[in-house]
């Protein structure tokens, strides 16, 4: 049995693979239409989610399969103090996969060792985040066609950012790579993964505060929300959530085919103005997210 609770639990071939799986979903839908007959997904969700439990559910539903869940710690057991590894035991009696979104770093791999079904990490706190890393991976390929030799600007909250920890740790595999971390000091990418990641395999990057002085060296700009929820106090939070904010002047100097990225949602970073913008992928890269959950699904369920 598998589960995915880091990005590094699945191999460059098994993400080539899913990715494929995806790209012929996309040309296919029907022949993925019933697939999952029978099987039911649980969404244990006890942090808010728009785009990640809704993109699993319909995932679910696009493969003729049935969702049951909570989208609130509130209306689950845990507000009775009930564990993580007693709810994934539970859940494991009633459905066939479950993907858990936590506040807590490291909950979904505690449920992964309780539980008898396949656990799929939908985020954890300040950690990890591999299935938008997956949704990433496929916006990339279908704009880039290509993982390699890439500059890839990473802007915003890089410290609690769980989205930008994945998606650096999947593109350590690949060769060329350069990172550019753009980011106010207290914001500044963790050192864990300074250390073990980019360090470690040698990565090429850079530290900046400045966004448009990076602006015309980058093939992707990955946007971020500064995580409201993750700060201890308010006043921190009000003093850095602005630290930058995209707009169609800022893009002046950059690259013709340079793709906007953002996991979404979007508070104030990116000003609707770019929307409209070729360059912003951010919407397209919530479709690939249900896609890449569907390729994901019919994988960790053994079903070809
Ligand atoms: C992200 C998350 O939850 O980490 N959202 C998402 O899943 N698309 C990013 C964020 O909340 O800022």
């Amino acid at each position: 049995m598998r589960h995915l609770i880091g990005i590094n639990d699945l191999s460059s071939a098994e993400i080539d693979e899913l990715i494929a799986v995806a790209l012929d979903i996309i040309d296919n839908p029907k022949k993925y239409s019933e697939k999952c007959r029978g099987k039911k997904l649980a969404t244990l969700f006890f942090e808010p989610s728009t785009r990640t439990r809704l993109s699993f559910e319909a995932a679910m539903y696009e493969l003729g399969g049935n969702v049951l869940g909570f989208s609130e710690a509130n209306s689950s057991s845990a507000a009775k103090g009930e564990s993580v590894a007693d709810t994934a035991k539970m859940i494991s009696c009633y459905a066939d996969i479950i993907a858990m979104r936590h506040p807590k770093e490291g909950a979904p791999l505690v449920a992964s060792m309780n539980a008898s079904i396949p656990v799929v990490n939908a985020g954890d706190g300040g950690h990890n985040h591999p299935t938008q890393t997956l949704a990433d991976l496929l916006t990339i390929k279908r704009k880039k066609g290509r993982f390699d030799n890439l500059t890839v600007g990473f802007c915003g909250d890089l410290k609690f950012g769980r989205t930008v920890h994945s998606l650096i740790e999947a593109l350590s595999r690949y060769t060329g790579i350069k990172l550019v971390l753009i980011s106010p000091e207290e914001l500044k990418l963790p050192d864990y993964i300074k250390n073990d990641v980019i360090k470690k395999h040698g990565m090429d990057y850079i530290e900046t505060n400045d966004l448009v002085e990076a602006m015309p060296n980058l093939d992707i700009l990955y946007m971020t929300r500064v995580q409201k929820e993750r700060f201890f106090n308010e006043e921190d939070y009000l003093r850095l959530k602005d630290s930058y904010i995209l707009t169609p002047s800022k893009l002046t100097n950059a690259k013709d085919d340079l793709c906007i990225m953002h996991p979404l949602p979007r508070v104030n970073e990116i000003s609707v103005s770019v929307d409209n913008d070729p360059r912003a992928c951010y919407f397209v890269q919530a479709l690939n997210g249900k896609y890449m959950r569907m390729a994901l699904i019919l994988k960790l369920l053994g079903i070809e």
